[in-house]
C-alpha cells in the first residue's frame, strides 16, 4: 500500500484523465501540476488534503454544498437513509416529499422529477420540451453540463450544434435573433446569472419571447437554487420559466437533481423515456430533506450573501496595484487574473498557507463561512501577495 505523497502519481496511472470530475483536477484548479490533488476528508468550510494539511475552502465542491460539508442536519438524514437500505424496488415515500416541498418552494412548480446529475435534469427539461413543442431546436445561455448538445467538440456527433444555438448572457438582440431563426425553438434554456447578476429586462424578454414563440422556458438553476433563493432566481427576481433545473445545494453534496415545473408540461414525460435506476435511492432524498428543513428554519440566503458580500469587498476593495478583477455576485464570486502565471503562483502560495480558492471559475460561501473566515482568508491573501512582491 502506497501512502498519500504518490497519490497524483496514482492517479495519474489509474483514473483515466486524473480525476472524474475534471473542474477538480489540477489544471483547474491551479493550472497546471503542484498543490494539493486529494482530500480525505471535508468538514464545515474546511477540508482535510491527503497529506494531512487541512485547508479552508472557498471552492464548496464546485457550489454542491451550501450548508457546510458535513452538516450535522444533512448527514444524520443520509446516514439513517444510509441504515434504512438506500434503495429498494418500490419508490421510497421520500420522493413524494422532496417533491411536494420542491414545488411549495420554486415558483410556478407543480411537479418534480429527480435524477441524479445536472446535465440530465436539463437532458430531461429539453427532452420534455421538445415533446410538447414537436420542435427540435434549443435557444441557450450558459453551461449545462456535459452530454450531447450543451457541449459540442470531440466525440459528439456532427449536426448537433445546429439543434443549440448558443446566445450571449444579457444579450436581448441577440436572445430576440436567436428565437426569431428558422426553426422556432423548443425550449430557451438560460442561466439566470452568469457571471453578474441579470438585466431584469434580459429575464422578462426570455419569458415574452418564449411565450410569443410557444418555446418552454427553462432557467438552469443548477447553481442558484438553494444558494440565491431556495426558489433560485425565479424567486429572486420574480420572473418565472414554464420548468427549471435544480441540483448541486439541492442535496448538499449527495447527488441529485430535478427538473421540476407546469403540471401540463411535466405530465409529457409519460410520452417519452426518462428514467434511471438510482433516481430513486433515496439517501441524497433524505439528504434534500434534510436541505429544504434548514431552509425553512434558517434564512441561509440571506447568510450566503453577507458572508459572500464581506469577502467580495474586501477583495474589490484591496489596496491597488491588485492582480484580480472581482466578477460574480456575493452568493458566486470569482477573481479574475489578467496573467496567468501569476494566477498559478498566486493560488498555489494561498493553499500553501491554508486557503483554497478557485482558479477562473466561482467560489462559494457557505453556511460554515463568516467573519472569521473572511478575516483568515484576508491575512492569507495578503502574505501570499507580500510573497509574490519581489
Ligand atoms: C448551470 C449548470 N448547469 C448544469 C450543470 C451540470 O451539472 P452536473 O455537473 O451535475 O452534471 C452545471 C455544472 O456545473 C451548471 O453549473
Amino acid at each position: 500500500m502506497s501512502g498519500p505523497g504518490d497519490i497524483a502519481r496514482r492517479a495519474a496511472q489509474a483514473v483515466a484523465g486524473f480525476t472524474s470530475t475534471r473542474s477538480k483536477g489540477p489544471d483547474a484548479m491551479f493550472g497546471g501540476p503542484d498543490g494539493p490533488t486529494h482530500l480525505v476528508r471535508a468538514q464545515a468550510a474546511r477540508i482535510e488534503t491527503a497529506d494531512g494539511q487541512w485547508l479552508l475552502d472557498w471552492t464548496m465542491a464546485l457550489g454542491a454544498v451550501a450548508l457546510g460539508y458535513a452538516h450535522p442536519r444533512v448527514q444524520e438524514a443520509a446516514a439513517r437513509a444510509v441504515r434504512d437500505g438506500a434503495v429498494g424496488p418500490l419508490p421510497h415515500v421520500l420522493e413524494v416529499e422532496v417533491a411536494e416541498r420542491l414545488c411549495a418552494v420554486y415558483p410556478g412548480a407543480e411537479q418534480a422529477r429527480f435524477l441524479k446529475t445536472g446535465a440530465e435534469a436539463v437532458q430531461a427539461a429539453v427532452r420534455i420540451a421538445r415533446v410538447a413543442t414537436r420542435r427540435e431546436r434549443v435557444v441557450h445561455a450558459g453551461y449545462h453540463g456535459w452530454l450531447d448538445g450543451p457541449t459540442v467538440g470531440a466525440g459528439v456527433p456532427r449536426g448537433t450544434e445546429r439543434r443549440w444555438t448558443a446566445v450571449p448572457f444579457d444579450d436581448i438582440p441577440a436572445l430576440e435573433a436567436a428565437v426569431a431563426g428558422a426553426e422556432p425553438p423548443a425550449a430557451i434554456v438560460l442561466e439566470p446569472v452568469i457571471e453578474r447578476a441579470p438585466a431584469m429586462a434580459w429575464l422578462e424578454a426570455a419569458r415574452r419571447l418564449a411565450s410569443e414563440s410557444g418555446a418552454v422556458l427553462v432557467f438552469d438553476e443548477i447553481k442558484t437554487a438553494f444558494r440565491l433563493a431556495a426558489g433560485g432566481a425565479a424567486q429572486r427576481y420574480g420572473v418565472h420559466p414554464d420548468l427549471a433545473v435544480l441540483g448541486k445545494a439541492l442535496a448538499n453534496g449527495f447527488p441529485l437533481a430535478a427538473v421540476v415545473g407546469r403540471a401540463d408540461l411535466m405530465a409529457r414525460v409519460r410520452e417519452t423515456w426518462i428514467s434511471s435506476t438510482l433516481a430513486t435511492e433515496f439517501v441524497a432524498l433524505a439528504a434534500a430533506r434534510a436541505v429544504l428543513d434548514v431552509w425553512s428554519e434558517t434564512d441561509v440566503a440571506g447568510h450566503l450573501a453577507r458572508a459572500g458580500g464581506l469577502m467580495r469587498d474586501a477583495l474589490d476593495g484591496w489596496a491597488e496595484p491588485r492582480p484580480w478583477t472581482v466578477c460574480g455576485v456575493p452568493e458566486m464570486w470569482f477573481l479574475r487574473f489578467g496573467d496567468d502565471a501569476r494566477e498559478r503562483r498566486f493560488l498555489l502560495d494561498c493553499a500553501r498557507r491554508g486557503v483554497l480558492l478557485k482558479r477562473g471559475a466561482y467560489n462559494f460561501p457557505s453556511l460554515a463561512h463568516d467573519r472569521p473566515e473572511v478575516e483568515e482568508t484576508v491575512r492569507v491573501i495578503r502574505e501570499a501577495l507580500l510573497e509574490a512582491t519581489p
